[in-house]
């Protein structure tokens, strides 16, 4: 099975069990598409797919077969839009940027072909980019260039360097993260979180003993709330990384846990940490 990736027939593999993000990044080594949560919450692996902005971070990459995908780096920084991310510092650390700029490409066209080029309303891009989540909050840079690429602003070159030196870099996806590098012989982390929101661990076990795992619990065995780090697995692939982390078990002991303001001041409500030495030393 093959797919239409930037330009190019490239194979796909034929199992639903890596993600498209993956595939892009791994197997044909295109990593300006970022993976952050993972769990299509925020954007970060947008690409598009047959011209439709897709989280490639849960498609299955069998799901690309016969499809025409475009990347970050597809767009080959010839989009008005990556000229204006970049003229207006529309971006920080950058990890966001590809998929904010692979998403309003689509809204910037589309805006164009349908009103000209006019220059839309704050609620009109937000509804656009709604699905992604800028964790440096580069909202008022990123705000500013959609609507200026919009109405034409930077059908050309813009005439100043941008504001930051590696501006260019981030928003063509050229820019190497350290999660980017993947020298031979580089092993997959996977950390494995609390699904509880408050509770003692008593044990952490693995399936296969062979298999690494560190322990980031902290000294009183306490988790205190949904998503804490509590070990870590490693393993030469992504997938079987992720298959050792699914096969870790926890053994909680559960404790009271309140998530309203007024439970938690409430007299008796349970305690994130009981002195102030204790939070200390969490
Ligand atoms: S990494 Fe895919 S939506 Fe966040
Ligand atoms: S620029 Fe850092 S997450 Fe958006």
């Amino acid at each position: 099975m093959d797919a239409h990736v930037n330009g190019s027939l490239v194979p796909v593999p034929d199992s639903p069990a890596t993600s498209a993000a993956a595939h892009l990044r791994d197997g044909l080594g295109l990593t300006g598409t970022k993976v952050a949560c993972g769990t299509g919450v925020c954007g970060a692996c947008t690409v598009l797919v047959d011209g439709s902005p897709t989280v490639s971070c849960l498609l299955p990459a069998d799901r690309l077969a016969g499809r025409t995908v475009t990347t970050v780096e597809g767009l080959g920084g010839e989009h008005p839009v990556q000229r204006a991310f970049a003229a207006h510092d529309g971006l920080q650390c950058g990890f966001c940027t590809p998929g904010f700029v692979v998403e309003a490409s689509v809204f910037v066209d589309t805006w164009r072909a349908e009103h000209g080029d006019t220059r839309p309303g704050r609620e009109e891009i937000a509804d656009a980019l709604a699905g992604h989540l800028c964790r440096c909050g580069a909202y008022e840079g990123i705000f500013a260039a959609v609507a200026a690429a919009c109405e034409g602003g930077f059908d050309t070159e813009p005439d100043r360097d941008p504001p930051r030196v590696d501006a260019l870099d981030k928003v063509t996806g050229r820019a190497r993260y350290s999660g980017d590098q993947a020298p031979p012989g580089t092993w997959e982390g996977v950390v494995v979180r609390s699904v509880l929101p408050h509770a003692r661990v008593r044990a952490v076990r693995t399936a296969d003993p062979a298999t690494p795992l560190i322990d980031l619990l902290p000294p009183d065995r306490t988790v205190r709330y949904v998503g804490q780090a509590i070990a870590a697995v490693a393993a030469p692939t992504p997938e079987q990384a992720r298959a050792a982390a699914a096969a870790v078990t926890v053994d909680y002991d559960p404790r009271p846990a309140v998530a309203e303001v007024d439970a938690a001041r409430a007299p008796g409500a349970p305690l994130v940490h009981p002195t102030r030495a204790e939070r200390a030393d969490a």
